[in-house]
Parts: structure tokens; C-alpha cells; sequence
């Protein structure tokens, strides 16, 4: 990896050029100056509650709101007293309407088939499923998880759910069986959604087998629906249903109920810092109103746009910007089941060209192979579809912004780098595209309503350009309201760093002109190719080998990942340190985890650094990780030998 040398992949240089947004984007968007933006932007912080009223009401409500919001930190209620339904708001919606024969899916899969659904098919399909589910025993309030590739039924199981009121957990189909139990476990599930296997690089991924292993110690879960990707029938035991066979069965009409603003909507697990994931949950009324309205404003949505954001459903990115904000919007929203580079490394480029899409929204490291495969690949299609370029999910070296801009957007395409996280629910920080200038590499200025600030280890706020920690001192529609079955872990580990105010686990700086510069994580998170990883999740498996005494993994930079994981590794008394031994660590982490939180390196290590109360001194090993030779203050250290054998041994993986 380190032998790369292309200079565009690299950040070398954080000189901010402007962009303004190009004229003819200005001219038609619906917030067209930076004038405009100020003023909604000031009134939407100064009278929330009205704003936020305002914003509600291009949705369908059963009820509508008593009060707006009911703040006692942490604990924020939105639409107090109203009731509605998301389901019915992303496809219902649209029947009376324009967008009712329009495309709601087009779905290309990795051999190349493509299947289209308009909105009224899209509803008939979620009406079929959620009949199906209710006939499995289903009812408001019940966990459902989800475990499936990147097909349109993925979408359709999480709008079964949203419109039953079930809460859906999806998780992501790179995660391998003891991922997925510990997740089922967790929420308590009753049924899993799975399918065969997924298209992946020309194989196939198999993905009912890893729930079958799951599902040995899953108590709670009484029935799998799998849908048949695959040509030939997959085998089904006892508790499993064949999807298309359960869903023809069933009625297309199904009412949807109203459902309280507050109700559950799902639960996602993500990373934080210790080994156990975090169920974070979003509700409702809040979470539509927040994605929907940022989807509109932020990719400046019209009902001629194709709409392709490449996350996989597994990820929040998948759940807001695949699915709820697009549909509530009535867009027509690409998606795409495989690799970018099957066949070849114009797959992307192809598919541009192919479906005429308008919007692109995918991440930075995705950017930074496409440098490395080559320009020609872009240059051989006809992107002139393209109006819009969006990024997500870690830092974007403005290098790799400035080749987007150019080879992809062809220098028309303004782009938006927004910055947001599971916890967020929606878009928090991003340029809007009409109006205000991007500068590459920072996620620019605050959406409506949100209230960043950058604040000092003692609770001061920062000066410009002192780089801080990145809170939100405001309560937001689509925040999350609890951590599922942990109220006191959401307190301590958002709300405790500073009383009352949402902190993010992120450093940023803000400049001279109020721009926000993020910088990455300042706790024990690695942003692995845009995938959030907890260290002590994967250290937990390490240690779990039993040839292992102690372990401690740290990112480390990397010019295509952004940071990529290097373990540190004590061996128990007695064992040899051997390259198949390094291997079967590295294997072990695929088969429990997932292949995307394998270790590049693992450095042997006699024992390990640790401060006079024995803790790990990671931010050390981060450091030796980089391949630093200066080390910074190590007087903590319980033991400076230990130190000297990691430096003999580092760079032996190299
Ligand atoms: O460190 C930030 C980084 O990704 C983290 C959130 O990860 P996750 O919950 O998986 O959500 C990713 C998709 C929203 C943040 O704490 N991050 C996300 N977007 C950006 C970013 N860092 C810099 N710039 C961004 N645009």
C-alpha cells in the first residue's frame, strides 16, 4: 500500500480553494444564495420549534403534533402527541400524486440484471410483506432483523417493518455469524429476513448459512423468511419460509396504522469503545422529517433526478439516504448489488452512463481506488448525466475531492461533503449546494436546526482554527433517543463529556469564515474504508485465540482506507510466534466479525505498554502504528523495556 505514489491520493496540501455553487445550480435551487441560507438557518436556531412545525407539515400526519419538542437532556421527544407512519409517508403518499407510476427502485444486480419497481408497485410489494410478517406473528413494537445484500427486498423488509411499527435491526451482510448472533441477541429479535447468498466479485456470498450458525444460539428468534437470489432453490428447515412463495400469498392492501411520533423505528449497532456494539435507536416522527428534509435540500432533489448513493442498506448511510429520505421525497432511487470493479473498473462509470443517474453519493476511500484504477476508466463513458457529487463517511483529502470534481463531475457538479454519523440519523454538516461556497476537505457549514460547536477539553469553546472536540449543543429531530437496553451507556458516552450537550467522539476545527474541518475520531473508533470499527471489538476476538495473552489494536493512516487496523499482540507463555499463527489471528477476526475488520499487520510484542494504572497506552502504539520514530512523553510508562522490544520489532510485517 505505502508503494503507492499517485499524488492526487495522497493529502498533501489543506490551502482552501472555494468553489462557489456553479450559476445555473443557483439559479433553480430552492435555497439559491448564501443570504438565503443565513436567514433560514438563523431563524431554524432561533425558533426551532416553529421551524421544525413548519417542516412537518409536508408530511402525513393521523395526528397532528400537541408540542414540537419536549428537551430534558438527554432525552428529546419530537412532535410530542402526533402520529403517523413512515411507510405510508414513502410510498402512500405518492399514490394521489404524480409520482405514483414513476420509478421508486431501479435495481441493477451484479450479473446484470435489472428490475425496476414504480411507487405504486414498490407499495403493492410492502403491503404483500407486511401482511406476511403480521401472518408470521409480528405486531407493533417486535424486533425483526435483517440480514440481506444490496436487492430491493431489503428496502421492502425495512418498510414492511416501519409500517407494522416492528423495529427492524439490519445488519450488514460483510458481518459473519457471532456479529450477527451477538446483534439478534441484543435486540431480542423474533423474526430474521435473509436471502440466499449475494453476487459479489462474480461469486457468491452466502448469506443464509452465516444466520444458520447465528441462530444456534439465538433463542428469541422463531422464524426466517429467506428470499431465493441464487438459481437453484435454497434448502429451508423448519422455521424457514421461502419468501416469494409467503409474500405471493398474501393481500396488496394493508392499512397502515398510525403510529405515535416517538415510536421505535430501528435499531442499528454501531461501533464504540468497548467490545460490546451499540444498539443506537431512532424513532419515527423526528427521523422522517430530519433525513427527508435533508435529502431535499442537500442533494437539491428533483422528481427528474436519478438518485445513487452507493452505501449498502447495513449502514445508517443505507437506511436515510437509500431509503427513507429518498422515498419520502418520491425520487427514484438506483441501487446497485455488487463490487465496483466487476467486471472491470468502469462498473460504476457504466452504470452512470447506462441509467442516465444525476446524483452520486458514495465515499472517499471508494474515491481513492477509482484514482488508483485509472482515469481511463471514467473517460470512457458519458457521465454528462451527472449534476450533483456528494461524499460520506470520513474525511475527504481534498486531493481526491479535486479528481471527483474534475474526471467525475466534469468540473459542472457541485459537491457536497456531508458530515453525520449513526447517532445523527441525517446529514449534520454539509455545504447546500445552491448556496454556499464548498472549500475541499471540510464539510462546510450546518443544516438547519443543527448547532455544532468546537469546544476545549474544559468545556470553553475554541478559537478559529484551534482544533476541539465537535459537540452539538442543541437537540436535533433525528437524534437518537437511547442506546436499545442501555439508557445509562447513551448518558455516560454522549452526554456525560459535557453536561447536556451531544458530544460526537470526533476533533474538528472550525476556520475564519466559520467553515467545519473534521478531523477523525478522538476515541478508540477507526474508520476502516469509511466502515466505523471499535478496537476493543476486534481486540475481544484476538484475545479469544487461545494462543493469546494480550492484544491491542490501533489504526493506522492509509492512503486508500484512511486508516487501516495493526493489532498488537502478546503471546501466552510457551507458544512460538509463527507466520501461520499470525494468519489464523487474521482469520479469526474475518470468521467472527467480518472480512472489512481484518488487521493488515500484527506485531508481536513481549508485553505490552501500559501507564502505571495499567492501562493500554494505545495513542503510543498508534504512533509506533504510523511508523513514527517520535514517541512524545512516555515518563508514564510502567515498563520503558517494553517499549524497546516493540521498536525491534516494528516493521517486521512491512
Ligand atoms: O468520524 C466521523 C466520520 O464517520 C463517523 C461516523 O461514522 P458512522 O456512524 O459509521 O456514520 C458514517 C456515515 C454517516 C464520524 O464520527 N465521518 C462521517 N462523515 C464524515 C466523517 N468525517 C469527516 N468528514 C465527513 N464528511
Amino acid at each position: 500500500m505505502s508503494a503507492m505514489s499517485d499524488s492526487r491520493i495522497t493529502s498533501v496540501s489543506t490551502e482552501a480553494r472555494v468553489f462557489p455553487p456553479p450559476a445555473a445550480f443557483a439559479a433553480s435551487a430552492r435555497i439559491g444564495s448564501r443570504e438565503a441560507y443565513d436567514a433560514v438557518y438563523a431563524r431554524s436556531i432561533q425558533e426551532p420549534e416553529a421551524f421544525w412545525a413548519e417542516q412537518a407539515q409536508s408530511f402525513h400526519w393521523f395526528t397532528p403534533h400537541e408540542r414540537v419538542l419536549e428537551w430534558q437532556a438527554p432525552h428529546a421527544k419530537w412532535f410530542v402527541g402526533g402520529t403517523t407512519n413512515l411507510a405510508y409517508n414513502c410510498l402512500d403518499r405518492h399514490l394521489a400524486g404524480p409520482r405514483a407510476d414513476a420509478t421508486a427502485i431501479v435495481f441493477e444486480g451484479e450479473p446484470g440484471d435489472v428490475v425496476r419497481y414504480t411507487y405504486r408497485e414498490l407499495h403493492a410489494e410492502v403491503c404483500r410483506l407486511a401482511n406476511a410478517l403480521t401472518q408470521l406473528g409480528v405486531v407493533a413494537g417486535d424486533r425483526v432483523g435483517i440480514y440481506m445484500g444490496m436487492v430491493p427486498e431489503a428496502a421492502m423488509a425495512m418498510l414492511a417493518c416501519a409500517r407494522l411499527g416492528a423495529v427492524h435491526t439490519v445488519i450488514f451482510g460483510g458481518f459473519a455469524a457471532e456479529a450477527i448472533r451477538d446483534r439478534l441477541n441484543d435486540a431480542g429479535a423474533k423474526v430474521v429476513l435473509t436471502q440466499d447468498a449475494a453476487w459479489r466479485r462474480g461469486g457468491q456470498v452466502p448469506l443464509k448459512a452465516q444466520v444458520d450458525r447465528a441462530l444456534a444460539d439465538v433463542p428469541s428468534v422463531e422464524h426466517v423468511v429467506v428470499l431465493q437470489r441464487m438459481a437453484e432453490a435454497p434448502a429451508l428447515g423448519e422455521r424457514d419460509y421461502d419468501w416469494r412463495t409467503l409474500v405471493a400469498a398474501q393481500s396488496a392492501e394493508h392499512e397502515a396504522p398510525a403510529l405515535d411520533a416517538e415510536h421505535p423505528l430501528f435499531i442499528l449497532y454501531t461501533s464504540g469503545t468497548t467490545g460490546k456494539p451499540k444498539g443506537v435507536l431512532h424513532s419515527t416522527g423526528g427521523y422522517m422529517v430530519g433525513t427527508a428534509l435533508t435529502t431535499r435540500h442537500v442533494f437539491e432533489l428533483r422528481d427528474d433526478d436519478v438518485y445513487w448513493c452507493t452505501a449498502d442498506v447495513g449502514w445508517i448511510t443505507g437506511h436515510s439516504y437509500v431509503v427513507y429520505g429518498p422515498l419520502c421525497n418520491g425520487a427514484t432511487v438506483m441501487m446497485y448489488e455488487g463490487a465496483p470493479n466487476h467486471p472491470a473498473p468502469d462498473r460504476f462509470w457504466e452504470l452512470i452512463a447506462k441509467h442516465k443517474i444525476s446524483i452520486l453519493y458514495t465515499a472517499p476511500t471508494a474515491i481513492r481506488a477509482f484514482i488508483k484504477w485509472g482515469d481511463e476508466h471514467p473517460q470512457r463513458h458519458d457521465l454528462s448525466s451527472l449534476r450533483l457529487l456528494g461524499t460520506v463517511g470520513e474525511p475527504i483529502n481534498p486531493e481526491a475531492w479535486m479528481w471527483y470534481r474534475e474526471v467525475i463531475g466534469g468540473e459542472r457538479c457541485p459537491i457536497v461533503d456531508t458530515w453525520w454519523q449513526t447517532e445523527t440519523g441525517g446529514i449534520m454538516m454539509t455545504p447546500l449546494p445552491g448556496s454556499i461556497p464548498a472549500k475541499p476537505g471540510s464539510c462546510c457549514l450546518p443544516f438547519f436546526g443543527v448547532s455544532p460547536k468546537i469546544l476545549r477539553d474544559n468545556g470553553e469553546e475554541a478559537e478559529p482554527n484551534e482544533g476541539g472536540l465537535l459537540v452539538i449543543d442543541k437537540p436535533w429531530p433525528s437524534m437518537l433517543r437511547t442506546i436499545w437496553g442501555d439508557d445509562e451507556r447513551f448518558r455516560a458516552t454522549y452526554f456525560s463529556r459535557f453536561e447536556g450537550k451531544y458530544f460526537t467522539g470526533d476533533g474538528a476545527r472550525r476556520d475564519a469564515d466559520g467553515y467545519f474541518w473534521v478531523m477523525g475520531r478522538v476515541d478508540d473508533v477507526v474508520n476502516v474504508a469509511g466502515h466505523r470499527l471499535g478496537t476493543a471489538e476486534v481486540e475481544s476476538v484476538l484475545v479469544a485465540h487461545e494462543a493469546v495473552a494480550e492484544a491491542a489494536v490501533v489504526g493506522r493512516p492509509d492512503e486508500l482506507k484512511g486508516q487501516a487496523l495493526v493489532g498488537f499482540v502478546t503471546l501466552k507463555g510457551g507458544v512460538t510466534a509463527t507466520e501461520e499463527l499470525r494468519a489464523a489471528l487474521i482469520d479469526k477476526v474475518s470468521a467472527d466479525i467480518g472480512k472489512f475488520a481484518r488487521p493488515d499487520a500484527v506485531i508481536w510484542a513481549d508485553a505490552l505498554p501500559k501507564t502505571r494504572s495499567g492501562k493500554i497506552m494505545r495513542r503510543l502504539l498508534a504512533r509506533l502504528a504510523a511508523g513514527e520514530t517520535e514517541l512524545g512523553d512516555v515518563t508514564t510508562l510502567e515498563d520503558a523495556a517494553v517499549l524497546a522490544s516493540l521498536r525491534d520489532r516494528e516493521g517486521e510485517d512491512e
